[in-house]
């Protein structure tokens, strides 16, 4: 069992029957209404992917309040949630670790308002965070429509970068590219993304972008064309394969999608490994009808594929 079919043992587990549920388990934040108020909520927490503490704490703050900005929601407030051993690392590596985060949620505005930290060996840190929908406006990761565009909002190959640095083949220096992307907040690619009548939406993380691209047609009459061309990835990130550089949730998220991914015969392991490397912090992966890509003028933005009649598969394609 991979965390994929975790991921679906939490989701049918989850309460769906209240009809006060706009959005249930299953997509990237859940949606409650009280009134005429929608309230999204999320959960996301990570182990440390960087060296350097105040990073890791604002990297997993945009992390956090990724699957916020991925329904086209504003996040308002914030709770941490630490697993921290004192003793090991010492009172000052949590706190750069919130000031991190404090500076990523500032500029978001975004309120911290508690939080809770366990005794744990291996730190975690990462926010709950609930918010409102802009102009009532939800965006569902599937809806999508046939000849709608697929286009991603940054570029691919945090997992194997960050893995690397664990394995001690890249510097810190090595990384600030990597980092300036998972610093990155999805903010404005989602408001870009209601503003160009976007017809679904999601965020790319540990699934990966074949497992979340995936979660966009699953169960529907659609497939995704993904032109591996026009995937965006990391400078370096082939070398650094080739090297045994690749996180265990990209073989994991591979086994998943078997049988529902088809590629082009001359795409290889490497190239799939990318396709399925588990991002933190990732972009959005957005469904957009064809005559508003003008809406994205100006932000970092790559039109990766297309929506067509099918069966919820991806095709992913080397032309
Ligand atoms: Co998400
Ligand atoms: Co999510
Ligand atoms: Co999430």
């Amino acid at each position: 069992m991979g965390p994929g079919d975790l991921q679906d043992l939490i989701d049918s587990l989850c309460i769906e029957t209240n009809e006060q549920v706009i959005v249930g388990p299953g997509d990237d934040a859940a949606v409650f209404k009280i009134n005429n108020l929608s309230i999204i909520q999320t959960v996301d927490f990570i182990t440390p992917v960087v060296n350097d503490p105040f990073s890791y704490g604002a990297i997993s703050a945009c992390n956090s309040l990724s699957d916020i900005y991925a329904m086209g929601g504003i996040p308002l407030t914030a709770l941490a949630i630490v697993g921290f051993s004192v003793c090991d690392l010492g009172a000052e590596v949590l706190k750069l670790t919130l000031h991190g985060a404090l500076s990523i949620l500032n500029s978001a505005g975004t309120v911290l308002i508690g939080g809770h930290c366990i005794d744990d060996k291996e730190m975690k840190f990462g926010l709950a965070v609930t918010g409102v929908t802009r102009n009532h406006k939800i965006l569902t990761v599937g809806g999508a429509q046939e000849g709608n565009l697929l286009i991603l909002t940054k570029p691919i190959g945090v997992g194997v970068i960050t893995t690397a640095l664990k394995g001690g083949k890249l510097t810190d220096e090595e990384t600030e590219v990597a980092k300036k992307w998972m610093m990155t907040l999805n903010e404005e690619a989602s408001i870009r993304a209601l503003k160009a009548g976007a017809t679904a939406c999601t965020d790319v993380t540990g699934f990966g972008l074949l497992g979340h691209a995936y979660n966009m047609v699953k169960g529907s009459n659609l497939d995704i064309l993904i032109d591996y061309q026009k995937v965006p990835v990391l400078d370096r990130v082939f070398d650094l394969i080739d090297r045994g550089m690749v996180a265990l949730g990209a073989y994991n998220n591979l086994s998943y999608l078997e049988g529902k991914v088809q590629y082009d015969e001359d795409l290889t392991t490497e190239h799939r490994l990318v396709l399925a490397d588990p991002q933190t912090s990732g972009g959005l992966l957005i469904a957009l009808p064809e005559g508003s890509l003008g809406h994205f003028d100006g932000i970092y933005h790559r039109v990766i594929g297309r929506f067509i009649k099918g069966s919820g598969r991806i095709f992913v394609q080397n032309c």
